[in-house]
């Protein structure tokens, strides 16, 4: 079993659609309206959108390789990029996603480790994540990452709101 990463660029933006929107739908077209999924998808994956999230200097995107098939992509936010006003000392895992067909094969540690390093490279003290309250299977594996629930917030898929919890874990001692 060969895993590989490789960074985005611009010129990922068609193969980073594909797998986002293929992630994504496996993820959450049961619990969600196909109206309200094609609302977001629309919105958060089009070409224009994920081309300015790639040249946005505060966020990266990786693929995940499992034997040289892309099977997951993360994306990190620092700075002004991350989705809450959480300060210069923060990370933000925006996205990270397996394939079903790959998960539990350790490729979901390996892209948080690849998050945790860059965090600390960055001289980051927290890293941090929203995730969907009833995305048991996220939370169950941030949990045992070690990431712990800090605060909730807003999410809309397409008109409805529904309810983030924030999770946080602390890489460096504040004190
Ligand atoms: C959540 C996700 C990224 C985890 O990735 P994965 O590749 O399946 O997980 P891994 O195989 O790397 O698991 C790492 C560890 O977490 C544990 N783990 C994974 N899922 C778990 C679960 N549902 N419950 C308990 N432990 C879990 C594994 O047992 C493993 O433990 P170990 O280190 O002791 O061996 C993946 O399931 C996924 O992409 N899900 C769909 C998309 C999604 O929900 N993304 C998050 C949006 S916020």
């Amino acid at each position: 079993m060969t895993i590989n990463i490789k960074k985005c660029t611009l010129e990922d933006s068609r193969k980073l659609q594909e797998i986002s929107y293929e992630t994504f739908n496996e993820t959450f077209k049961h619990q969600n309206s196909p109206e309200n999924m094609n609302a977001y998808l629309e919105r958060a994956y089009n070409l224009k959108q994920l081309e300015k999230e790639l040249s946005n200097n505060s966020s990266q995107f990786f693929f995940v390789y499992l034997n040289n098939e892309v099977a997951g992509y993360l994306k990190v936010n620092t700075n002004d990029a991350q989705s809450e006003e959480m300060g210069d000392e923060s990370l933000e895992i925006e996205r990270i996603y397996i394939k079903s067909k790959f998960q539990k094969h350790g490729l979901g540690k390996y892209l948080l480790n690849k998050a945790m390093e860059i965090a600390i490279e960055c001289n980051k003290k927290i890293i941090w994540l929203g995730v969907w309250e009833k995305n048991e299977n996220a939370i169950a594996f941030y949990k045992k990452m070690g990431f712990v629930q800090t605060g909730a917030h807003s999410f809309y898929m397409g008109d409805e709101e529904q309810t983030d919890f924030i999770m946080t874990k602390t890489l460096i001692s504040l004190y």
